[in-house]
């Protein structure tokens, strides 16, 4: 993401976003409720309403700002919704099936993420049809990694879930990354982040409208369980170091 402002309709939310990441790397994008990380994660895939205005993303080279969701999907960029919306009439291991079918993914592979993600119980479901916080995610994550995608956006795929399924998400996590795709979680948990914390490669703060800091993870945590987001910004306004 090269210089990137989003915007919802005419609301500006976020202004000179500039994220770089590599093959099988994880970066994680915090921040506080309403700082802009699902209108990125949106904006960047491409769903309505909205937008990158001003900047570029790129995959692997390629500018691919304007492709819509679908082609983006097809090059290897997808997303995992917040709130996947249920879809009745829609059986999920239907769904499961025609989307390995279509990006050529094996067998073996479905089977290791279903095992992983325990999503097995769900297939003959309707698509988030009543299903409780956990499987919900579950499930979205499953369908979100099966498409092996060369990036997968993940929005707070904790949120609404027991520890037990984050544990399993982060589980799933790590195995696709070990198979090559690379990740932006958007997360609300310090757990999850711990528990990946071998795999994280950078860590990002939203605040403000921007892209207050980037570090490590053993820079980025301890300043956010110390001082909190808003502290942190404060801190920065003052043009001290944190
Ligand atoms: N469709 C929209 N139209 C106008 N403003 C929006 C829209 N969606 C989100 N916003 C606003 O943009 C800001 C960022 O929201 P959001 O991206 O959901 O934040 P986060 O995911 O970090 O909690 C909030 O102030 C929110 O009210
Ligand atoms: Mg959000």
């Amino acid at each position: 993401m090269r210089n990137i402002d989003v915007a919802a309709g005419s609301r500006t939310i976020l202004s000179n976003i500039n994220l770089k990441i590599g093959y099988r790397e994880l970066h994680v994008l915090v921040g506080p409720n309403g700082s802009g990380k699902t209108s990125l994660l949106n904006a960047v895939v491409g769903i309505k309403p909205y937008e990158v205005v001003n900047g570029r993303v790129f995959l692997m080279g390629e500018d691919v700002t304007r492709d819509p969701p679908h082609v983006k999907a097809r090059k290897g960029v997808v997303l995992a919704y917040q709130l996947p919306p249920a879809v009745k009439g829609v059986v999920a291991g239907r769904f499961a099936e025609e989307l390995a079918r279509r990006f050529e993914v094996k067998k073996s592979y479905v089977d290791m993420l279903s095992e992983i993600l325990e999503v097995g119980r769900l297939m003959d479901r309707y698509l988030f049809d009543k299903m409780s916080g956990g499987e919900r995610k579950r499930l979205e994550t499953f369908l979100t990694l099966l498409t092996k995608p060369k990036i997968a956006l993940l929005d707070e795929p904790d949120s609404g879930v027991d520890v037990d399924s984050l544990n399993t998400i982060s589980s799933a996590l790590k195995a696709v990354l070990d198979f090559g795709t690379s990740i932006l979680l958007v997360t609300h948990s310090l757990h999850m982040i711990k528990l990946l914390r071998d795999y994280v490669n950078t860590i990002h703060i939203v605040y403000g409208g921007t892209l207050l800091m980037s570090g490590l993870y053993d820079e980025i945590v301890p300043l956010v369980e110390k001082h909190g987001f808003s502290g942190l910004a404060l801190r920065f306004s003052r043009g001290g170091t944190p």
